[in-house]
């Protein structure tokens, strides 16, 4: 079965992008990243893909901070498909993904945010965890559609609060577990042991 390609999205310093290549690389995840995307020049994420040697794609700024214009993201798109995207992957992505994206890549864009969905979508989930007094969070990959936090989830792993925990020492912590579903439900989307939405190999 030749490797599942996929573009990965990050605003941020890129610790889930790094362990899903780590993971590709030891070869337990049967796929390949054929474009790390970003929206933001300096972000952590740019900088390791490009120690690797990755292709990269910085999109243009506009006016809004949680979304890109549409002319802008249908850039984004464009350079996700003619780099052969098969699957997208929102790594710490702080823009709403809208028509563009999802026009061209609907039922193929997974995200992995750092909560037990439905509970605390949005930002900072390990703060409103920690301010909710909860016992347990985790954190999920789900499917990408208009609704921010809102597609179906994949898979969830949970993450027990401790008596002391921080917002840091428990963001800390789920981004331990982060780094071990990520690539496992990248690895069982390339395998087919998870159902694709919309497959990429099927259409
Ligand atoms: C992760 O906690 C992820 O759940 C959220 O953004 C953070 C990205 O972290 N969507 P990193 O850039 O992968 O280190």
């Amino acid at each position: 079965m030749r490797p599942l390609k996929l573009g990965i999205l990050g605003s941020g310093k890129g610790s889930n992008f790094l362990a899903l290549a780590r993971a590709i690389q030891e070869g337990n995840v049967p796929a390949e990243i054929v474009l790390v995307g970003s929206d933001q020049p300096q972000a952590g994420i740019l900088e390791s893909a490009r120690g690797m040697g990755l292709p990269v794609f910085v999109s243009r700024t506009g006016p809004f901070q949680t979304k890109l214009e549409p002319d802008i993201e249908e850039e984004l798109a464009e350079a996700l498909s003619r780099a052969g995207v098969e699957l997208v992957v929102l790594a710490g992505y702080m823009r709403v993904v809208k028509v563009p994206l999802l026009r061209r890549f609907g039922g193929r864009i997974i995200n992995i945010h750092p909560s037990l969905l439905p509970a605390f979508p949005g930002l900072k989930a390990w703060e409103q965890a920690v301010r909710a007094g909860v016992k347990e969070t985790g954190c999920t990959v789900h499917w990408v559609n208009e609704v921010v936090d809102g597609g179906s989830t994949i898979r969830q792993w949970k993450v027990p609060v401790q008596a002391g925990d921080t917002a840091e020492s428990l963001h800390a912590r789920i981004q331990t577990a982060e780094h071990r579903l990520l690539p496992e439900v990248v690895g069982d989307l390339a395998t087919r042991k998870i159902s694709w939405l919309q497959d990429p190999r099927t259409e």
